[in-house]
């Protein structure tokens, strides 16, 4: 199954699929028992990062014009990437 990363309107990245999330050790986060889909905290609030805890709806978190949904390139990686 393909990986599917989406991105909320002022919130997180919503992620779909078989993925290994890394901390900046890269020691392997548990995304067990979220299932095949979780949301990636993108505002910089939540204290369950790297998850998105919806603390991006109380502080006011308002995502760059266009909210990186088109016109922004997306980086591409060969390798793994902590967050
Ligand atoms: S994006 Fe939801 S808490 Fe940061």
């Amino acid at each position: 199954m393909a990986v599917k990363i989406g991105i909320r309107p002022n919130g997180p990245y919503l992620v779909e699929g078989e993925v290994e999330v890394v901390d900046v050790n890269g020691n392997k986060v548990d995304t067990s028992a979220r299932g095949p889909r979780f949301a990636l905290c993108r505002c910089g609030a939540s204290v369950t990062k790297p998850f998105c805890d919806g603390t991006h709806s109380k502080v006011g978190f308002q995502a760059a014009e266009g909210g990186g949904c088109a016109g922004e390139e997306v980086g591409v990686r060969n390798g793994p990437r902590a967050v």
